[in-house]
């Protein structure tokens, strides 16, 4: 029960649509620009970084560390769970998180047409282990940079994600499988990006075009 409020809660926040809100700030509708995701890439791409990408990524890591850090401190504190980390603390945090990745990618504020959730997986990540966080956060920068393709990043930056949980929490394969939910719907939502990859006409960063 509490497992399902909590994704609940996280969905509700998870609704909040700031890349839609920023642009309408400025006049757009970012659904319409770039590659129509409402994600802090595509504000980013549309209308540069301090008026579109860091406004919007502050606001989607905002809408999910506020719900996640409330079941960290408030509805779920200090819960250790079984060895596998099933009803811990940490369980909790991330199925809230999760919950908020399913509201930023399937809200139904707008007809369940969303993003793809990778700030909001980052911010989930924040509070589920900030210096853990580090390495997913790394992977990502790194491959954007190297490969100039956020969206490879971000594959590759979610793939790391499950794959730092086993190492730093061994054992608690409750916490590796949620965190692998991230990935896999992550991934999913990266269809488009994929192809576009496989075809050579990702848009790279820097570029405007679709
Ligand atoms: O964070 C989303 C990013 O991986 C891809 O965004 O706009 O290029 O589809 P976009």
């Amino acid at each position: 029960m509490l497992s399902a409020i909590v994704v609940v809660l996280g969905y509700i926040f998870g609704n909040f649509p700031t890349g839609l809100i920023v642009g309408k700030c400025n006049h757009i509708d970012i659904r319409h620009e770039g590659s129509g995701n409402i994600g802090s890439t595509n504000a980013l791409r549309t209308l540069g970084f301090l008026r579109g990408g860091l406004p919007t990524l502050v606001g989607d890591v905002l809408k999910v560390v506020i719900p996640c850090l409330l079941v960290r401190y408030l509805i779920c504190p200090n819960l250790t769970g079984d060895t596998n980390g099933f009803l811990s603390t940490n369980y909790y945090v991330l199925l809230c998180g999760f919950g908020v990745v399913l509201g930023h990618n399937f809200p139904f504020t707008l007809g369940f047409h969303g993003g793809k959730g990778i700030a909001s997986t980052g911010g989930a990540f924040l509070v589920f282990n900030f210096p853990m966080t580090m390495i997913p956060l790394a992977v990502f920068l790194l491959v954007s940079y190297v490969t100039k393709y956020v969206s490879m990043g971000s594959i590759v930056g979610l793939i790391s994600i499950p794959v730092s949980i086993a190492f730093f929490y061994p054992g608690q394969w409750v916490l590796v499988v949620v965190a692998s939910f991230y990935t896999i719907l992550g991934i999913a939502r990266h269809k488009s990006n994929i192809e576009r990859l496989m075809k050579g006409t990702e848009n790279k960063l820097g570029s405007k075009k679709k």
